[in-house]
């Protein structure tokens, strides 16, 4: 008996226990799995009793552990939110795996190749699902974006051009692995593999950074990156764009919102009369480009929370959607894998100040 049914009513449910209540589990995750009439939640843990407490408080849950073996070793559940500390993710996902859970980690799913190959071999083992949280790829003007990317009129990806700078970090690995995985995943997501990278680096002192890098696609699109700590977590403006470039169309979004997708302009022979521009190559019609510029936020309720704009609702429901039809989670393993290697490449071109190819990671 259930005295909140939720927004979607669900036929079948899961049962999951959340590990980890954190800013980010109590600001996204909670609040997506809560909003999910397919979720129950059946316990939380935290290592800080206050944070346990509060979330358990504030879910209607009253079994709360400050230890995630026992939560494991008491709970019957289905699978496991772990929304901890990135250098640990993937080592907790696989205590959970092993208790025989499917997991979906926050992103990164792991920082150290040698714990996510460890959890790969749990998962496969015992026929388990890794999901992890890109949720950028939910996120609606990242959505959008892909849309128009593989729309026809697109033309061939040419250019990936993206920043994210944010505050200090506790040092570059963190800015790197942990804080521009979602850049890489974007990366693969909306343009396709990445070969090759080169990297330059500025350091302030550690953990103030600033990465320069250009990658080539396999597709043989060209990428410029760039990542840094020396911006402001608070500021609200200049943290984060992604622009991708087709044949005379582009679709860019800043700070995960502001969406444009800017169609192609028309092209005709030279000599109709018409008042057209001219470019080196060819006529383009002097009528006005199409632009597409969508205001996220002249939406309904559930639309309107940060966890839908930025996808974290949407991410979940797909992860759970995965255990209830026995389907593959559309977002796993091999992406946070191939995150992870994506930043420890660009580590080694820095250190080593060459290209460096992702199939050497
Ligand atoms: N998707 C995104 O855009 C996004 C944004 C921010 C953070 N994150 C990710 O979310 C994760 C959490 O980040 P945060 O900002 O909430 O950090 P946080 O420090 O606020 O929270 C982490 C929590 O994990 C708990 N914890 C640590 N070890 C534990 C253990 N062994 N068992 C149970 N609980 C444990 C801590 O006590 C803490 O409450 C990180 O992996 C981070 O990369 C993702």
């Amino acid at each position: 008996m259930y005295l909140y049914e939720g927004i979607e009513k669900a036929e079948k449910r899961v049962r999951a226990v959340l590990a980890g209540c954190g800013e980010q589990a109590v600001n996204m995750i909670h609040n997506a799995v809560s909003y999910l009439d397919e979720v129950e939640i059946a316990a939380v843990c935290d290592l800080n009793p206050d944070r346990a407490e509060y979330a358990a408080k504030r879910l209607g849950v009253s079994r709360v552990y400050l230890n995630l073996d026992q939560m494991l070793s008491e709970v019957e559940a289905d699978c496991a939110f772990v929304v901890t500390i990135a250098s640990l993710q993937a080592k907790l996902a696989r205590q959970c795996v092993e208790a025989g859970l499917h997991v979906y980690t926050e992103k990164p799913l792991g920082t150290e190749l040698e714990d996510l190959q460890d959890l790969y071999e749990a998962a496969r083992s015992r026929g388990r699902k890794i999901g992890v949280s890109f949720n950028k790829r939910f996120n609606l003007a990242y959505h959008d974006m892909k849309k128009a990317i593989t729309s026809e009129a697109f033309g061939h990806p040419n250019a990936f051009i993206a920043k994210f700078i944010g505050g200090y970090r506790s040092n570059e690995t963190d800015l790197l692995r942990t804080g521009s995985c979602h850049f890489f995943d974007l990366a693969r997501y909306l343009v396709g593999e990445v070969e090759e990278v080169f990297a330059y680096r500025y350091e302030e002192q550690p953990g103030r950074h600033t990465f320069a890098v250009t990658a080539r696609f396999e597709n043989g699109c060209v990428g410029s990156m760039t990542f840094g700590s020396l911006g402001s977590w608070v500021c609200g403006y200049g943290m984060e764009y992604v622009e991708v470039r087709g044949d005379r169309s582009m679709v860019s979004a800043e700070n995960g919102r502001d969406f444009i997708w800017q169609k192609p302009s028309l092209i005709v022979p030279s000599d109709t009369g018409l008042a057209n521009k001219g470019t080196q190559a060819v006529t383009e019609l002097s009528v006005p480009v199409e632009i597409l510029r969508p205001n996220y936020s002249n939406l309904g309720k559930l639309a309107l929370k940060d966890f839908y704009i930025n996808g974290n609702y949407q991410s979940v429901k797909a992860f759970v959607s995965s255990i209830l039809n026995d389907t593959e989670p559309p977002v796993g393993y091999q992406d946070g894998l191939m995150a992870l290697k994506l930043a420890l490449a660009v580590e080694k071109s820095v250190s080593e100040n060459r290209a460096v190819k992702v199939t050497e990671i």
